[in-house]
Order: C-alpha cells, then sequence, then structure tokens
C-alpha cells in the first residue's frame, strides 16, 4: 500500500523484511529457497517481503513470485546508464521489463569492493527512479569512523549527496537500509539503542529537507548480523521499519522467524 501523504495519521508506513542473497546459491538452491519463502507467505500478513537474488536468477524468481501478494523481488545493483557499451552492467530498463519492482542501491559492499560514491549512486537512484524501480538505498559507516565519532556525519553525507538530489514525490519512492558496515556479517548487531539513534537521525534529516509527512512516509530498514534471536527487539524501535537481512535469508526457516517478529510487533502496534 502505498503512503498517502495527505492522511499522515490514518496510514503507516510500509514495514519491510528483505533477505539480500548476496552471490550466494546456485541455480536450484535459489528456486528451492524461493519456493519455500513463497510457498509459507500468509494471506494476512501486513510485512512486505523482499527477496533479492543474484541477477541471474532474477527473471525467474520473479515471475516464480509475480501473483503473490506481500512478497516483491530486487535486483542487487543496476548501472547508472539506460544502456549502451557497458560489458557486464545491467540497467534499470532492463530490470524494470522483467517485472521487478525494487533495486538495492550502494550497499557497502558496492562502496567498498567497486568504488561506488555517493555522486555515482545519485545517478543510480535517478535512473532507477525513471524506470520506475524503487531504490533500497544503503548507507552506514565502518568501525573505524564510528570509533572515531565520526558515523553520524558520514551516514549525514550519505544520504544528502545519495538521495537529496530527488524532488519531494521521488524521495517518497525510496527505502533506507542503515547497514553499519561493522555489523554486517559479523554476528554483532547494532543494539536497538544504536539503530533507533541512527534511523531517529535520518529521518529527521529528511524532514528538515522534505517536511514531516514526508519524513514519517519513509521506511527505514537496518541491516547488519539481523536473525531471528534480535529481530523483534530491533524492529521494535520507534523507527526501525523491518529489516535488510544478508546471512539469515538464505536459510527459509530463518527468514521465516524475522518476518514473524515482525509480524509479531505489528500485532501489537
Ligand atoms: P548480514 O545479515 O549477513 O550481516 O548482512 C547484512 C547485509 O549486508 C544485508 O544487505
Amino acid at each position: 500500500m502505498k503512503y498517502d501523504t495527505e492522511n499522515a495519521n490514518v496510514m503507516k508506513r510500509k514495514k519491510i523484511v528483505a533477505g539480500n542473497w548476496k552471490m550466494n546459491l546456485n541455480y536450484a538452491e535459489a528456486m528451492a529457497l524461493t519456493d519455500a519463502i513463497a510457498g509459507r507467505m500468509n494471506e494476512n500478513q501486513e510485512t512486505e517481503v523482499i527477496v533479492s537474488p543474484p541477477f541471474l536468477f532474477l527473471h525467474e524468481v520473479a515471475s516464480q513470485l509475480k501473483d503473490k501478494a506481500m512478497i516483491s523481488v530486487a535486483a542487487q545493483n543496476c548501472s547508472d546508464k539506460n544502456s549502451g557499451a557497458f560489458t557486464g552492467e545491467v540497467s534499470p530498463p532492463m530490470i524494470a521489463s522483467i517485472g521487478v519492482d525494487y533495486v538495492i542501491i550502494g550497499h557497502s559492499e558496492r562502496r567498498k569492493y567497486f568504488y561506488e560514491d555517493n555522486l555515482l549512486l545519485a545517478e543510480k537512484v535517478k535512473g532507477a527512479l525513471r524506470n520506475s524501480l524503487l531504490p533500497v538505498y544503503c548507507c552506514g559507516e565502518t568501525l573505524e569512523q564510528r570509533n572515531s565519532g565520526k558515523h553520524v556525519n558520514v551516514v549525514k553525507q550519505q544520504i544528502e549527496e545519495g538521495l537529496f538530489h530527488l524532488d519531494k514525490m521521488q524521495m517518497e519512492e525510496c527505502v533506507i537500509a542503515y547497514e553499519p558496515v561493522w555489523a554486517i556479517g559479523t554476528g554483532v548487531n547494532a543494539t536497538p539503542q544504536q539503530a533507533q539513534e541512527m534511523h531517529a537521525m535520518i529521518r529527521k534529516l529528511i524532514s528538515g529537507k522534505y517536511g514531516e509527512k514526508t519524513a514519517e512516509s519513509i521506511s527505514i530498514l537496518y541491516g547488519g548480523s539481523v536473525t531471528p534471536a534480535n529481530a523483534e527487539e530491533l524492529f521494535n524501535c520507534k523507527d526501525v521499519d523491518g529489516g535488510l537481512v544478508g546471512g539469515a535469508s538464505l536459510k527459509a526457516d530463518d527468514f521465516l522467524r524475522i518476518i514473524d517478529a515482525m509480524e509479531k510487533v505489528l500485532s501489537r502496534e
């Protein structure tokens, strides 16, 4: 359900549990995982589920999930260009043409290993939106940046440079994922307090630029060692609207338990 900014008091922002499969699973495993998740989606569920397979399997996973309610598919990356001589790249119009709804942009692994900076990511965000793909824009500081007290400014800059070229309507199409680099794949998650503090800062920043209604409409996900054991307390935080899950999204049981944790939080609201 699209958030209605005119009725901000009556409509809730989307709660999302997204699985980022990264460069894992072979074809058979990817399809088995898709089946296992799709088969256990609950028709009454309020949580929007997103799965993000590698490019090679994207078309088939998207086809498989086409008629399923409350589950969508995301690409893990896209080119900043629409077409042309860019060997190995995949463009937003290509991704949109196979029925994919979302694209993850600016994951810290793209920033670190492929040297993607905020300005390039701003172009990718623009390209995605031009093609009706909803960006899941990632931000997050390294351990060194946190330890030296720079984490807030780093994340602020990532948001400002990557997203603040958008107009209000475009901004409302975006999902943000805060993923502290030190929590990714380490088994050490941010505490609920650390996550809440950063999410509140991000929402305040958006409010300052686009107004409170826009800020209140945007889903901000937490990512970094989310597991069935810690999901509920993270999702309980006021400004944490779900999770972007890596390792635990590769096992259907774990991923489904994380979705259940969000459903439990929602049932109390
Ligand atoms: P982990 O859940 O494996 O820490 O990965 C988080 C992540 O990077 C999701 O995009």
